[in-house]
């Protein structure tokens, strides 16, 4: 670690007392900046922290009148005396608060332009700004912790999973499509002109075939690419804790899981999180919460009105109950006070779930506010007040439509309300896995069945003769584990017999000989002796979001996309050189605007 003579031996964060009249070299960057009477103070940081370093005139003229050039982040070295701080400059605040180191050589590494924003703080800048200097944003103390303890975080996973007995493989980048619902990245191929790669949405297809090949378990973290619409919890490549384990059941795998999440949190924020998690069934979920990743730290749960609303007056009600759909409701206790304005915005919330409206009641002493009561008779009213459990002050809403529209526009509702009144514990780690999925989800726009999971989960044994006549209630032997509302990994127990993967595809709408084109290769190797496996993959990069409490997936990643999927820092995507496109005998024609 010698630089121009210079032998680091601490870094910068790490001074402390017990060096006290100990001789030291320092690098990194020039934070504050200020002369007290020809003395000059400066915050040296680096990765672990800053300490104060002082220029004397006293002690080397020399090197003060450099120390007059130093400004804001040009990068140094320094060899000092460390002393403690005189009396009254004591700052407990940092951990070399005790300290200062009394300059005896600086070398001056590398000057700095004025940058485009500060990195001292945090002081709000625009993230486009933040992404295009990337490398000054991940200067900041903020930063710097972020990518420290995702690397912790990976860290610790390992650890664990290697004392489980798990291999970590690599898997191809340049492969075929895997399904996994996304759309795909393609990279065309030169030496076979015309065809394509697929870059991998997850590594699936090649961890079941590493369990026929006897590995028995495997893991990775490895980055997974994406081709959807983003949201602030999504990236188009991502990164992934994958794992495999042949002859198990769904309790191993969970157990396993389970053992990451623990390893991780006491790793990273020294947290004990007490698995088992709890676990609740996917339309248990769906009736409660209407969610499959419910947010567990409040209540405020749905309560389904369908039988009731069969025989209601209310036209909105019963003839969606009577061809159908659902009814549901929403208890928004005490609420009784939102004005129309605030109903009006959470109609506006859950219209974009595809709602056509959101009836309400408001629960007064003595009467029922509400545009809808009278369209019910007492006794219908009573029912609906008892089943919502209404007591006055209460603010009642409901909804008819779609299983769907209802369960996704009052699970964000329920959120919204939990959100507005404050019931949300931002403190709390709630684990909950979610079990129990169909293995089959109704298309309407494509008017077919489509894998909930991945078209390699197995289905329940018992539903398994019911894949041809009636897969709607076809359950799958697929789970997920959510944390605070929010989805960070799934997995599933796998088909490994040939012949039921031949059979899934079929109840896909994949003829055989599509199948044949696309799977061949797995149906062959489930052929040859494929042993029973499931595995899980968690999101790495969603796991660390919750764990530090960032807003963003992007605050935990060194150089993210943003949401249109550019990186502002390299300016990808770009154009490429027609050269390029030859070689690829690719041509790009430009849509034309509309
Ligand atoms: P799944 O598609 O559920 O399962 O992905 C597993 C986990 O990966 C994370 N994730 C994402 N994170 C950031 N950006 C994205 N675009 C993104 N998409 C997914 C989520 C999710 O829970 N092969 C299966 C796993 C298996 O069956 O073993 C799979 O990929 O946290
Ligand atoms: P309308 O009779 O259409 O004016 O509706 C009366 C009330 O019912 C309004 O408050 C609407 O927001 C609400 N409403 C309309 N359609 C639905 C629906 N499908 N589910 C719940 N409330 C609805």
């Amino acid at each position: 670690m010698a630089v121009d003579g210079l032998e680091r031996t601490h870094y910068c964060g790490d001074v402390r007392a017990a060096d006290i009249d100990s001789e030291v070299v320092l690098f990194g960057w020039v934070q504050n900046w200020r002369d007290h009477g020809g003395v000059i103070f400066i915050d040296l940081k680096d990765r672990e922290g800053l300490v104060q370093i002082v220029f004397d005139p006293s002690v080397n003229e020399e090197n003060h009148k450099l120390a007059s050039k130093l400004r804001s982040q040009y990068c140094i070295g320094i060899k000092g005396t460390v002393r403690h701080r005189p009396e009254g400059t004591v700052n407990p605040n940092l951990k070399t608060g005790e300290v200062e180191v009394v300059v005896k050589e600086l070398k001056i590494f590398s000057e700095s332009d004025s940058l485009p924003f500060p990195v001292e703080e945090y002081v709000h800048v625009n993230e486009e700004l933040r992404l295009k200097y990337r490398y000054l944003d991940l200067r900041k103390p903020r930063m710097q912790r972020n990518l420290i303890t995702r690397y912790k975080g990976a860290f610790a996973t390992r650890k664990y999973l290697d004392s489980e007995g798990f291999i970590d493989i690599e898997t191809p980048i340049l492969t075929k499509s895997t399904p996994e619902g996304a759309r795909d990245f393609l990279v065309p191929s030169r030496l076979s002109q015309g065809k394509f790669y697929a870059l991998p949405q997850s590594p699936q297809l090649f961890k079941q075939l590493l369990m026929v090949s006897g590995f028995d378990r495997y893991y990775q973290i490895t980055k997974c690419f994406r081709d959807e619409d983003l949201r602030a919890d999504r990236q188009p490549e991502f990164t992934q804790i994958d794992l495999e384990m042949s002859f198990v059941s769904e309790e191993d795998v969970m157990r396993i899981t389970e053992g990451i999440i623990q390893s991780v949190f006491k790793e990273t924020i020294g947290i004990d999180v007490n698995p088992p998690f709890k676990r609740i069934k996917y339309q248990e979920a769906m009736d409660r919460f209407g969610s499959d990743k419910p947010d567990m730290r409040f209540d405020l749960e749905l309560k389904n009105l369908t039988e009731i609303a069969k025989k209601v007056d209310f036209k909105v009600f019963n003839s969606v109950a009577n061809s159908g759909g659902i009814v549901y409701g929403l208890n928004a206790k005490g609420c009784i006070n939102f004005s129309r304005k605030e109903i009006d915005d959470l109609t506006d919330l859950v219209a974009i779930y595809g709602a056509k409206g959101l009836a309400w009641i408001k629960v007064k002493e003595n009467e029922l506010q509400s545009p809808i009561v009278k369209f019910f008779k007492k006794e219908q009213m009573d029912e609906i007040l008892k089943t919502l459990d209404a007591k006055p002050g209460d603010l009642l809403f409901f909804m008819a439509d779609k299983p769907k529209v209802v369960y996704d526009s009052l699970g964000a509702l329920r959120l919204e309300i939990a959100r507005k009144l404050n019931l949300i514990n931002d403190d709390e780690f709630n684990f909950v896995w979610v079990t129990d999925f169909p293995l089959f989800e109704w298309n309407e726009d494509e008017n077919r069945f489509e894998a909930m999971h991945h078209p390699f989960t197995s289905p329940v044994e018992e539903d398994l003769e019911f894949l041809e006549t009636d897969p709607a209630r076809v359950r799958a032997k697929a789970y997920d584990i959510t944390l605070n509302g929010t989805e960070i990994g799934g997995g599933s127990i796998r088909i490994h017999r040939s012949d039921v993967q031949e059979r899934m595809f079929r109840a896909l709408g994949i003829s055989d000989e599509e199948a044949r084109i696309k799977f061949g290769f797995l149906i062959d190797a489930l052929k040859f002796g494929a042993p029973p496996h499931g595995g899980l993959a968690l999101g790495l990069d969603r796991l660390m979001t919750i764990i530090l409490k960032e807003e963003s997936i992007r605050d935990v990643i060194a150089f993210p996309k943003t949401q249109k999927g550019v990186c502002m820092l390299t300016d990808a995507p770009s154009e490429v050189d027609v050269k390029q496109l030859n070689e690829l005998s690719l041509k790009v024609i430009k849509k034309k605007s509309k």
